[in-house]
């Protein structure tokens, strides 16, 4: 059962309720991340909490609780969870206001933070590999929302998912308005080719994804080169490699993209990443777990 922790209150997740003026829920303003916690630990908090911090400067949302005290929040909500591994939903709004889009009329930011399980993502694909199409839908130009900014704003990344559900594939990459590739709807994408791995950089429309860095962080410990370059659809079609990497879905090999079957999958880079990958969260876990008993 989903728990949620509203301005300092935990109730049950269902029982949980904000106001129909809320600008979030108006017009999307507001931001967020998504977090996971593995035996009642989250991963990566800080960079999260960083990132949450930077998307609400940019838009000019000031955050109702330091960053300090939101964590307190998380490690409060995740205690009174009732299993060890799930996922975190972290929300802050303009809050509520009058109908229209000032924010001025918003007097204090929402934030709340729900605790669940993931479906999100089928056994079958995790084993067999995803299948992707490349959507018509553009991810939205940096120059209308800086793609760095985790805003409440997914509509165009909503409608690329719809393309994927029609075309009955598991994922569906969005391509920026020059045609280059920038992200899945709530992953980054990587590619395998020649040894290296590459990805798209931020400025293509890449969300700077928590998990990204750490795959990057990962292949260079590795000895594997790693790029942040402009991909088109071209590179994935004929990658050796390909997969995605993100907190909901952690990472998951990519089978075929558009019909093209890419010839490794799960690839040799991909299992050697994600073995080193689910180490570091077991290391980052205990380590996290002697400090608070240290404490
Ligand atoms: C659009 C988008 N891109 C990429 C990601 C992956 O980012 P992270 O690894 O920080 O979860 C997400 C995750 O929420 C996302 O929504």
């Amino acid at each position: 059962m989903s728990l949620c922790w509203l301005d300092g209150t935990i109730v049950p997740g269902e029982e949980a309720r904000v106001s129909v003026f809320d600008h979030g829920l108006l017009y999307g303003d507001g931001v967020f991340e998504g977090i996971r916690f593995y035996q009642r630990q989250p991963f990566r908090l800080q960079a999260h909490l960083q990132r949450l911090q930077q998307s609400a400067r940019a838009i000019k949302l000031t955050l109702p609780y330091t960053l300090g005290e939101l964590a307190t929040a998380i490690h409060d909500l995740i205690q009174a969870y009732a299993q060890p591994d799930g996922y975190l939903r972290l929300v802050i709004t303009r809050g509520k206001g009058t109908l229209g889009v000032n924010p001025n009329s918003c007097r204090r930011a929402t934030t709340f933070i729900i605790a669940d399980s993931l479906t999100a993502v089928e056994p079958r694909v995790r084993q067999r590999g995803a299948s992707l199409i490349i959507a018509a839908t553009r991810r939205l130009s940096p120059d209308g929302l800086d793609p760095r900014v985790k805003s409440l704003n997914y509509l165009n990344h909503v409608l690329a998912r719809i393309e994927a559900n029609h075309a009955k594939a598991d994922e569906a990459i969005l391509l920026n308005a020059q045609g280059h590739v920038s992200e899945g709807t709530t992953d980054n994408v990587f590619i395998v080719r020649d040894g290296s791995l590459l990805t798209p950089p931020v400025t293509d429309g890449a969300l700077d994804g928590v998990t990204r860095s750490v795959i990057m962080a990962l292949a260079k410990a590795q000895g594997i080169a790693s790029a942040e370059t402009t991909l088109s659809a071209y590179d994935l079609y004929t990658a050796d490699e390909c997969f995605l990497t993100g907190t909901a879905m952690e990472l998951i090999p990519v089978r075929e993209i558009d019909g093209r079957e890419l010839s490794a999958c799960p690839g040799p880079v991909f299992q050697l990443l994600q073995a080193a990958f689910m180490n570091r969260i077991q290391d980052e876990v205990r380590y996290a777990v002697l400090e608070r008993a240290a404490s």
